[in-house]
């Protein structure tokens, strides 16, 4: 096999490029190149995608740019979007599976869309006894389980926006996204499994309900094992509801799906920005729906007959899109796992797509890494055969991708790398599989109808396809957009609009959209995706602001000052090391860091975990008194200093290096 890698290595820096299989072009979903000169005819183009769903009222207007940058997409019409993901498919598929669920416990089930029809029926009229009305936002604190997206389209189907908050996520990252949703139920579940414990959940909604700045009177729970609760887990009378009894009270009911306007939001995604506070992405009905059954078709190729298997979690905007809404929409079935992919081995992956015979798979370059580091041996050791492979989050290196073409996909699948944002709803920089050749390490071309460009910190476009890195941006609405930052229209302008637009025009063209990424559009006209540029890092894929993470730390009453910074690690992308300086008369301590790290733990969640808390005794800063990271970042990435001129006291950084080194 090394050699075999060694060949493969060779051809790849030989073309770079990997063509797909004729095989797989053949079966394509899209094969003509066409498809870019049809969504270059903007808007109208984009009704491609909206016609893959029902509608109960058709569209008057494809876009609306006339208040900037509040876009407005198929405006005048309506549709639900549990409908499109569920009911529309019971006539020709009512007994395929739309979900196939791996417990990591060894329980397994299968819902068919007559069963995912009847519990999200079930759910929807639960929601309405409890009091959700249309325009109410639900809260969601639950794992991967089937629950998960029962409630969500149990939401969609009575027009309740739901927010999804990841599992994840501690009690105060709950209670402060359910504040600023102003959100009074949340739905969560006693407990669930990973690495082999029964993990108990539901305190977390628990205490969040006490720190909410909000009345939050209904807690829905349901339970992993239905009739025994997790034993550390209690209902508070009049509070908390058990989900299965509100289920047995609507054993037969059925809720006629609400009819909402294509702009009616559908859902809130809080994500992490440059301040401390989570701003909550919100997404629209319609062409949100329309955009991720569009690019789940073109880009990810799903066929209502395939098996179809993407890894991430639904807490996160890629399940959201790809693995409930798009997926769903095209009537395809999914496979949907709890638990972590190294237990109860590290073979479970491969050993789940043998079991379901799954032809697509989607992941993360994290896991990717992962996968590589435990070793070919244990996807070798089961049959399975990719059609098809994903990648999305991060940047993929070459190597990582190269293993992943080898070892994973035997050669013999594409693989798309998809560059998106929580904001942007789906895809808008990947290759559409058949109609390009694979650059590894490269997202590749714009998605149909997506005008991306590099501008650089003058806001000054840089010449087309030149490979000069800049400021990643897109010049064009598209559907998946977000509508704006939950209340906070402000915020909204200011992050995404605010540095390339001519925000003073009513002309939608002077509207440029900011990614905060930095990217390189190289000559061959792929775009390569080099990562973040603002105070956000990508921490295993999981988004996270430095901001966020230093108001954890400050929590802490020792701690005087803070400050973040990303340190690369070959696993897990990025990792936030913490530079602490301690209030006078405070020995830096293991116990000291301790605290530390448990207040990120208890402000956001685990995953959240520093690498390394180091005391200083200052913190480089400006003359103006600015910490500033990027001193701190070279330090962590063992890069030279550069510039230090600008500092108060420009000695500081050399003395934390010494430290660093020292430590
Ligand atoms: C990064 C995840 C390189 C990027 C869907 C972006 C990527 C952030 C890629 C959004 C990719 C996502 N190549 N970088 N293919 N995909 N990113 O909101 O920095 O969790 O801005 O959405 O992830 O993360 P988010």
């Amino acid at each position: 096999m090394a050699d075999a890698d060694a060949a493969l290595e060779a051809r790849l820096s030989d073309q770079e490029y990997l063509r797909p299989p004729s095989a797989f072009v053949g079966q394509a979903n899209v094969s003509d190149p066409a498809i870019y000169d049809r969504f270059d005819d903007f808007p109208e183009g984009f009704e491609e995608y909206a016609d893959l769903l029902d509608w109960d009222t058709r569209w008057d207007e494809v876009f609306d740019g006339s208040d900037p940058p509040f876009f407005e997409w198929f405006t005048g019409g309506e549709l639900n979007a549990c409908y499109n993901c569920v009911d529309r498919h019971l006539h020709e598929r009512p007994n395929q599976a739309a979900f196939i669920w791996e417990g990591e416990d060894g329980t397994r089930r299968t819902l068919t869309y007559r069963d995912l029809y009847r519990e999200v029926n079930k759910m929807a009229a639960s929601l309405r006894d409890v009091g959700v009305q249309e325009d109410d936002v639900v809260t969601l604190h639950l794992p991967m389980v089937p629950a998960l997206p029962i409630t969500m389209l149990a939401c969609a189907r009575i027009g309740a926006p739901h927010s999804v908050v990841f599992g994840g996520f501690s009690a105060s990252a709950l209670a402060q996204r359910a504040t600023d949703a102003d959100s009074d139920v949340i739905v969560t579940i006693d407990g669930y499994y990973r690495r082999g414990e029964f993990l108990h959940h539901k305190e977390k909604a628990d205490t969040a309900v006490e720190e909410a700045d909000t009345d939050i009177d209904t807690v829905l729970v349901w339970e992993r094992h239905e009739g025994t609760l997790h034993p550390e887990a209690d209902l508070e009378e009049g509070r908390d509801i058990l989900v299965s009894e509100l289920l047995a009270n609507n054993e037969r009911a059925r809720v006629e799906p609400v009819s909402r306007d294509a702009e009616d939001t559908l859902f809130l995604m809080y994500t992490s920005g440059t301040t401390g506070k989570p701003k909550g992405a919100q997404h629209r009905t319609g062409g949100y729906l329309s955009y991720v059954a569009g690019t789940s078709k073109y880009v990810l190729d799903i066929k209502p007959n395939d098996t179809y298997w993407c890894a991430a979690d639904i807490g996160w905007i890629t399940g959201h899109s790809y693995i409930v809404y798009g997926p769903l929409a095209l009537g395809t079935t999914s496979v949907m796992r709890e638990g972590a992919p190294d237990h109860p081995h590290k073979g479970v992956t491969w050993e789940i797509a043998e079991r379901h015979d799954v032809d697509i798979f989607h992941t993360s370059p994290t896991a990717v890494r992962m996968y590589m580091k435990w070793g070919k041996e244990h996807p070798a050791s089961y049959d399975f055969n990719f059609r098809h492979m994903t990648t999305v989050g991060e940047p993929i290196q070459p190597e990582a991708w190269l293993w992943y073409y080898t070892h994973i996909g035997n050669e013999d699948a594409v693989i798309v790398d998809t560059w998106w944002q929580t904001e942007t709803g789906g895809h808008l920089i990947t290759n559409l599989p058949a109609l390009q050749d694979m650059k590894p390490g490269s997202a590749g071309r714009p998605c149909p109808g997506i005008q991306p460009a590099i501008y650089d910190n003058n806001g000054t476009p840089v010449e087309a396809a030149s490979g000069q890195a800049g400021n990643l941006v897109i010049e064009r609405p598209w559907p998946g957009m977000l509508q704006t930052v939950y209340g906070d229209d402000q915020r909204f302008i200011n992050e995404y609009w605010r540095r390339f637009s001519d925000v003073d025009s009513d002309d939608w063209r002077d509207w440029v959209y900011e990614a905060g990424d930095g990217a390189v559009h190289a000559q061959d006209g792929y775009f390569r995706v080099l990562g973040r540029l603002d105070d956000v890092m990508n921490v295993a894929g999981h988004r996270l602001g430095t901001m966020e993470l230093e108001s954890a730390v400050a929590q802490v009453s020792e701690v005087a000052e803070a400050a973040v910074a990303a340190r690369q690690d070959d696993q897990k992308g990025n990792v936030p090391d913490v530079y602490v300086t301690p209030r006078d008369g405070v020995a830096a301590s293991d116990e000291l860091r301790q605290d530390i790290v448990a207040a990120v733990e208890k402000e956001i969640g685990a995953f959240a975990r520093p690498g390394n808390v180091i005391f200083v005794g200052d913190l480089p800063k400006t003359r103006s008194g600015k910490i500033m990271r990027r001193l701190l970042e070279n330090i962590s990435n063992g890069k030279d200093l550069g510039d230090t001129t600008t500092l108060r006291d420009p000695s500081v950084p050399e003395e934390i290096r010494r430290q660093v080194q020292e430590a």
